[in-house]
């Protein structure tokens, strides 16, 4: 089987700005893949390249054989924004109910796909409220409730894990590791080590560059290191370093 996510010497960018420089990752059936770096570091600009929503400056990204950008392709994909989008008007319920109905989802299955959804996130007992009366953290979990809606092959989960309490959050990973072993394929981007740690494979984005790739095992010992964030950071002292010497 060919790679479910493929980019190759990406650049990215807005307008005459780089953020982006000489991106490669690929991302087969049953991956995790944890992008992690500090804010501003391009993660959100990688995650809205692979989705589509910007079109390389250069290189390629490829989606199961597909270069995107590509409408259709769309629809396999589990998304979750960084930024919320949801109807505060509305109930989580009537939301969830809304996109996937958009999703073409039929009702029967749509009703079941929401008690599951809503179970993994623990919001079955607040799906009545509306969103606006919501909490940051529930928004985010309302948000990856419905990414998982359609049950899709691959998720692409921006800060799945922001304001949620460390319980929900593994309850969270137990599922995207269930997941990821019946063949799903999964890219999120954090800057929590927990989350890093769960990854089965990371890349390390500090303005722009790719400074480190690996499993956080291999990365570890890449750094003779203890832990996958003595890595990150040494890493970074390493971009540094090499900065000043160029
Ligand atoms: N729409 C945009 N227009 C111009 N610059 C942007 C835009 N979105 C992000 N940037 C810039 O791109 C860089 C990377 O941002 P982003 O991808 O959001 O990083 P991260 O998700 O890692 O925090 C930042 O310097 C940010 O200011
Ligand atoms: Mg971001």
């Amino acid at each position: 089987m060919g790679d479910v996510i493929k980019v190759s010497h990406l650049q990215q960018g807005y307008g005459k700005t780089i953020v982006l420089k000489e991106i490669n990752l690929t991302l087969q059936a049953g991956d995790i893949l944890g992008l992690i770096g500090p804010s501003g570091a391009g993660k959100t600009t990688l995650i809205s390249t692979i989705m589509g929503m910007l079109r390389p400056q250069k290189g390629t990204v490829t989606v199961l054989d597909t270069t995107m950008p590509n409408r259709e392709l769309l629809g396999r994909i589990g998304y979750m924004a960084q930024t919320d989008a949801l109807y505060g008007d509305l109930t989580a319920m009537e939301n969830l109910q809304f996109f996937g109905q958009m999703q073409g989802m039929a009702k029967a299955k749509l009703a079941e796909r929401i008690q599951y959804a809503a179970g993994i996130v623990n919001l079955q007992s607040a799906l009545g409220k509306y969103v606006k009366a919501y909490s940051g953290g529930m928004k985010r979990r309302l948000s990856l409730a419905i990414a998982l809606l359609a049950d899709p092959e691959i998720l692409i989960l921006d800060e799945p894990t922001v304001g949620i309490d460390p319980e929900l959050r593994q309850q969270i990973w137990h599922e995207l590791h269930r997941l990821a072993k019946n063949g799903k394929t999964i890219l999120l981007t954090t800057h929590v080590m927990e989350d890093a740690e769960q990854s089965s494979y990371l890349m390390m984005i500090r303005e722009g560059e790719a400074i480190a790739q690996g499993t956080p095992a291999a990365l570890i010992e890449q750094y003779q290191v203890t832990s996958v964030e003595a890595a990150f950071l040494q890493a970074g002292r390493d971009q540094d370093a090499h900065s000043r010497n160029d």
